[in-house]
C-alpha cells in the first residue's frame, strides 16, 4: 500500500537510522524511475546518481558526514550535479561553455534538489524513511576523488534509504504567515507573532522528545546552523576546480 502525497509529507520527518530489512532492487529502481519524472530545467536532466555498495567507500562517507549510521543499513546514494554529460553531447564550444556558467550550474542543482527531494517522497509513500545528507559537502574534494568525479560534475547531496528504526517525533514548521506573502515581500517584522508562536513550538518540541532533549530558541538554532558554512569556505573553488563558474571578462 502506498500513502498519498498529502499523507506522505504531513508525516514526515528525516530518519537517520535503518533496519537490516534490506531495500530490494525492483523497489529501489520503482524509487528511482518514479522521481525521474520530476520537472527538469531545460530538460538536460542534469543530475547522475552513484550507489554506493563498497563498505569502504561507505565508511569513508560515513566520516565524511561525520555519521556512522551511514555506513550501516539502507541503501546510499550520492546524488551528483552533472553537466559533463550534456558537454559530451553538446556539438558547440559554445553551448560547452554554457554549460559551465552560472546558469546551468545552478540548472543542475535544482535538478539535482528536485531528484533528491521526489526520492524521498516515494521512498516515503512505500514505507522506508530517508535522509538528505548535505554534510557529505564537508569534504567536497574527498568526495570528488573518492567517486572519481570528472569535469562539470558536483556532489550535492548523499541520500540513504531504508527501514526506520525508531520513528522520531515529528518537527513542527513555520506557519504560513512567515512563508507566505500577497504581491511583494514582507519583512520579518511584519510577521512576529507567528515566528514567535513557532519559538514556542520549537521549544516544546526540543524539551520533549524522548532522545537529546534541550532548551532550544529559533535564534539560537539559526546561529548554530550557520556554523557550518565554515566548513565550507573552499567551495567555490572547487567548484571551479571542476569546471564550473569560470572567470568572466566583463
Ligand atoms: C539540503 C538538506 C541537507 C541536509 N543535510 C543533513 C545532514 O547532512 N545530516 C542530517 O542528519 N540531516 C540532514 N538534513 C535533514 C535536516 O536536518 C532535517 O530535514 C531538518 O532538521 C528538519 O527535520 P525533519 O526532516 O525531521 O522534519 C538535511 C536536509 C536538507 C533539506
Amino acid at each position: 500500500m502506498s500513502l498519498s502525497v498529502t499523507e506522505t509529507l504531513n508525516a514526515y520527518r528525516t530518519q537517520r537510522a535503518f533496519t537490516t530489512q534490506p531495500v530490494t532492487d525492483d523497489s529501489f529502481h520503482q524509487i528511482i524511475a518514479t522521481a525521474q519524472q520530476m520537472p527538469t530545467s531545460q530538460y538536460l536532466q542534469a543530475y547522475s546518481l552513484i550507489e554506493i555498495t563498497k563498505p569502504e567507500i561507505r565508511a569513508k562517507l560515513a566520516e565524511i558526514i561525520t555519521m556512522p549510521t551511514v555506513s550501516e543499513n539502507g541503501r546510499l546514494l550520492v546524488v551528483v550535479a552533472d553537466q559533463h554529460r550534456n558537454a559530451s553531447l553538446a556539438p558547440g564550444t559554445a553551448a560547452k561553455r554554457a554549460l559551465t556558467e552560472f546558469d546551468r550550474f545552478a540548472g543542475s542543482i535544482e535538478d539535482a534538489t528536485l531528484m533528491t527531494a521526489a526520492m524521498v517522497m516515494v521512498a516515503e509513500s512505500q514505507g522506508l524513511g530517508s535522509v538528505v545528507l548535505g554534510s557529505i559537502n564537508n569534504d567536497t574534494q574527498a568526495v570528488i576523488d573518492l567517486l572519481h568525479l570528472p569535469t562539470l560534475t558536483l556532489p550535492v547531496f548523499g541520500l540513504q534509504l531504508g527501514y526506520p528504526e525508531v520513528r522520531p517525533e515529528k518537527k513542527p514548521r513555520l506557519a504560513l504567515p512567515a512563508i507566505l506573502f500577497k504581491d511583494q515581500y514582507q519583512e520579518p517584522t511584519s510577521y512576529q507573532r507567528a515566528l514567535t508562536e513557532f519559538d514556542q513550538q520549537l521549544h516544546a518540541y526540543y524539551q520533549g522528545r524522548t532522545s537529546h532533549a534541550r532548551d532550544e530558541s529559533l535564534a539560537h538554532m539559526t546561529n548554530e546552523a550557520l556554523g557550518s558554512a565554515a566548513k565550507r569556505h573552499r567551495f567555490l573553488q572547487i567548484v571551479r576546480r571542476q569546471g564550473f563558474l569560470p572567470e568572466l571578462d566583463d
